[in-house]
């Protein structure tokens, strides 16, 4: 996966192969925690929501960072499963009518379209719970010190100093009456969709108690390479093939990189970003390599 100057290249059915038995681990493991809970009457749209074929890059990140420090599964699925909770609680509100509007995600209805705008906004409160409920399992067993800090780091990236500040800054700028700058969009970016991919990068040197300063540099990078994608994913791909509405960007003035460098130019930026990302792990070798080409995927992925 190496050439002679050292440069990533990138194996896209090595990582479809990855991404494919994450998903089936990650899927099993979501129905085992539902089945061991009683939701009630939210059952069915909290299952709907969560169980509805979303890629799981954050949890292969977060398993994927762990295994660089020789930090398995038995342990490192709690915070997988607690980020895609996280994050699935934040797509179901970012597609509310007040937020984005949208009516399709994952391919199918948006949970306030099957069923209505109050079960949206608590099928996504109850996925934050939940998320956290994981994390304090009984059976993840780490010293109370780290257990400590993977509570408040997810806290701090996921609240109002991470994803949900994100948020507000992107809905802020859609009715901006002054053009938003190349900083302004990088730095609403960092946020919206930086913070989670962030502290999925983070968990295995949280875990091991390691300086976590290289996984944030290679996270800052594939976190706005992340969003970058999704916005020239937004223009270039079909409803059909993102599983949610293409096009919108555009018309709800949203604050993109495209609306500021053009396709060609997010096209380019995303490459450097990926080579930014992949030296920040340089010193990890071929322990990082599953991380470099994640990387790869996420500039060359289609949905
Ligand atoms: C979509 O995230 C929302 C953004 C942060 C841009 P994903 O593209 O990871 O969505 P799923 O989980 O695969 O559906
Ligand atoms: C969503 O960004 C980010 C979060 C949910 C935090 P977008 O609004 O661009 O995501 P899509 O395009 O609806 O998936
Ligand atoms: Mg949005
Ligand atoms: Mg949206
Ligand atoms: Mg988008």
């Amino acid at each position: 996966m190496k050439n002679k100057n050292a440069d990533v290249i990138f194996n896209s059915s090595h990582i479809d192969k990855i991404l494919k038995e994450n998903s089936t681990h990650v899927e099993r493991k979501l129905k085992s925690i539902l089945n061991e809970r009683d939701f009630g009457i939210l059952s069915k749209p909290i299952s709907y929501s969560l169980l509805n074929g979303g890629k799981r890059l954050r949890p292969l990140l977060c398993i994927e960072s762990a295994k660089i420090f020789d930090i398995g599964l038995k342990k490192s699925i709690y915070p997988a499963l607690a980020i895609e909770c996280m994050h699935s609680y934040s797509l179901v509100h970012d597609d509310l009518p007040s937020m984005d509007n949208d009516d399709l995600r994952r391919g199918k209805p948006t949970v306030h379209k099957k069923w209505d705008e109050p079960t949206a906004i608590l099928v996504g409160d109850a996925l934050q719970s939940l998320s956290f409920e994981i994390l304090v399992d009984k059976n993840l067993k780490i010293e109370p010190f780290i257990k400590n800090e993977l509570i408040y780091s997810l806290a701090r990236n996921s609240g109002a100093s991470g994803m949900v500040l994100g948020q507000a800054l992107d809905i802020k700028a859609e009715t901006s009456k002054t053009k938003i700058t190349i900083e302004k969009i990088t730095n609403l970016q960092s946020y919206k969709t930086g913070k989670l991919i962030s502290w999925s990068c983070e968990v295995g040197a949280i875990l091991s108690n390691e300086d976590r300063s290289p996984f944030k540099k290679f996270a800052s990078c594939i976190g706005l390479a992340f969003q970058i994608q999704d916005d020239i994913l937004d223009i270039i791909g079909t409803s059909q093939s993102l599983g949610k509405k293409a096009g919108k960007d555009k018309y709800q003035n949203k604050a993109t990189y495209i609306s500021k460098l053009g396709l060609d130019g997010a096209v380019k930026k995303n490459k450097r970003l990926v080579e930014e990302a992949c030296e920040a792990l340089s010193l990890f070798g071929e322990k990082a390599e599953n991380l470099r080409q994640i990387s790869h995927f996420i500039i060359n992925r289609k949905n």
